[in-house]
């Protein structure tokens, strides 16, 4: 179902019921709460392919490919928001987050190269990334990944409004770490005071 202006929540785990998961559940339950409608795209679940540099969308603003992503970019176009829920690996977004984005490219060109946006620039829309690390906090954990999502919240035109990230989750989940849940419930709480606005 392709609704417009809801919130689209990207989850870019492959584990099941693990800490993306919990933290996506949480997020439906505020959603839920303050009438927000959304979908959760599972992306380790849809056939999504790797970007080929074909340069097909240098010249249409469209992708070649046609699979799971297809769909998506109307959503991205129709949505109200986006909020991106990712692991680290290797200090960056989780493989098939990357991949989604690295297929946004398609818009960028549209933009960018041929200047006819195949999306509504004027329409606002607001971000959210939310970065889980297993390893106990170090410098730069999360660096990697926020550069690729700075670029990408302003190819899909969603201003980013929140960032938070969550250390340590492969000895304390997200169920047990009650200091980030605090800190994250605060942060949900004034990314959806925005929405609410838009
Ligand atoms: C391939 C791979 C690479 C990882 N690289 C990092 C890393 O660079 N830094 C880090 O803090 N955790 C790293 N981790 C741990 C995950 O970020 C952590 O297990 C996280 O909780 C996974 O999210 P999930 O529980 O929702 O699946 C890595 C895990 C995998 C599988």
């Amino acid at each position: 179902m392709d609704k417009k202006d809801q919130i689209l929540i990207i989850n870019g785990s492959p584990r099941k019921s693990k800490n993306c998961s919990r933290i996506i559940g949480k997020i439906v339950l505020e959603l839920e709460a303050n009438n927000i409608e959304y979908q959760i795209l599972n992306i380790y679940k849809m056939n999504i392919d790797y970007c080929t540099a074909c340069d097909y969308c240098g010249k249409t603003g469209k992708c070649r490919i046609k699979d799971d992503m297809t769909p998506i970019y109307k959503k991205f176009d129709n949505s109200k928001g986006t909020i991106v829920v990712s692991p680290m690996y290797f200090s960056s977004i989780s493989t098939k987050v990357k991949t989604l984005v690295d297929r946004t490219q398609a818009f960028y060109s549209s933009k960018y190269i041929l200047k006819k946006p195949s999306l509504d620039t004027k329409k606002e829309r607001g971000g959210m990334f939310i970065a889980i690390g297993g390893q106990p906090e170090y410098e730069n954990q999360f660096l990697g990944g926020q550069l690729v999502m700075d670029i990408f919240f302003k190819c899909i035109n969603t201003k980013l409004i929140q960032n938070i990230y969550m250390s340590n989750s492969d000895e304390v989940s997200y169920d047990e770490n009650k200091d980030f849940q605090i800190n994250f419930n605060t942060t949900l709480e004034s990314y959806i005071k925005e929405i609410n606005k838009k």
